[in-house]
């Protein structure tokens, strides 16, 4: 047995792997969380737009994207057979069970949290991902922004209009000698504005965002025991990041989207 196929076997190794997944899991929220701030600019989503194609087109990301999925495959049925074994280690329930005063309740609902975060990216992925790039109801806008003023204006594609590319870029010359840049998109800002008039949905987000929240206090920093890293000098940071960032500002940044939508 070569030392790959022993680290997937054994259940420190998998536990590791849960740990190194979850933290990709993290970075990548907060890559995602920076790049949809783009979705707050007052463009009409041309930034957005523009980022969203170089996202799902540059092909390192495009590489990076595949072991993202594989990661939140990887960890979330390893995730629940962790907390299938444990229950099946313990079937009976202590008489006087006095949980808080051995651990946080969030170490000890981290199976039904990550269900919880994992439905989410199910919907999440369903009326985003999927719809932008096999689905129908993502249309076209065409932005021109005029390059001596720097002035943007748009204008929405006919509903059938389609293109080969996600994007297309002309450089075009008015009458009057004025230059502007013509920006054709694939709009998925419009899709993301449309999604969240939803009221429901928007109560969906914010509510998943607190189990994302809760999900991240204990498993960003039981990512590091699992890894080892555990020394004084950092225990405090590592503490400070998974609370303060991973907990409160990257599910309130995430929550504050479809609340900003909904009321614009
Ligand atoms: C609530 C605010 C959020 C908004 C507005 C948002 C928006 C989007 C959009 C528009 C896409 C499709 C674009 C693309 O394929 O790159 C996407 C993809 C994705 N989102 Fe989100 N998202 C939010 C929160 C989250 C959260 C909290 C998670 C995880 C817990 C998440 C996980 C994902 C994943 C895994 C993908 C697929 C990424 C890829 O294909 O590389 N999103 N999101």
């Amino acid at each position: 047995m070569n030392w790959v196929t022993k680290m997937f076997s054994s259940s420190i190794g998998q536990k590791f792997i849960m740990a190194l997944t979850g933290l990709f899991l993290c970075s990548f929220l907060v890559i995602h969380m920076v790049g949809n701030l783009q979705l707050f600019k007052a463009d009409d989503g041309l930034a957005f737009n523009t980022y969203a194609v170089f996202m799902t087109t540059f092909p390192v990301i495009k590489f990076v994207s595949y072991v993202l999925y594989a990661s939140i495959i990887f960890h979330a049925i390893k995730g629940l057979m962790l907390v299938s074994k444990n229950n099946k280690a313990r079937p009976v329930k202590y008489a006087v069970q006095n949980g808080a005063a051995n651990s946080h309740w969030t170490s000890r609902s981290m199976g039904i949290l990550g269900t919880l975060v994992l439905v989410f990216i199910v919907i999440h992925m369903k009326n985003f991902w999927f719809e932008y790039k096999f689905g129908h109801e993502v249309g076209y806008t065409s932005y021109f922004t005029n390059i001596a003023t720097g002035e943007t204006g748009s204008r929405a594609m006919e509903a059938e209009y389609k293109q080969h590319n996600k994007i297309e870029e002309t450089m075009v010359s008015s009458p009057d000698g004025q230059q502007y840049k013509i920006v054709v998109v694939k709009d998925l800002y419009k899709e993301v504005a449309t999604e969240f008039k939803e009221w429901w949905l928007v109560a969906l987000y914010v509510l998943c965002m607190f189990a994302v929240a809760f999900h991240l206090y204990h498993g960003f920093q039981s990512a590091f025991q699992t890894l080892g890293i555990n020394h004084s000098k950092y225990n405090g940071l590592i503490k400070f990041i998974g609370i303060w960032v991973f907990s409160v500002l990257i599910p309130a940044g995430f929550a504050a989207m479809p609340i900003f939508f909904f009321f614009k």
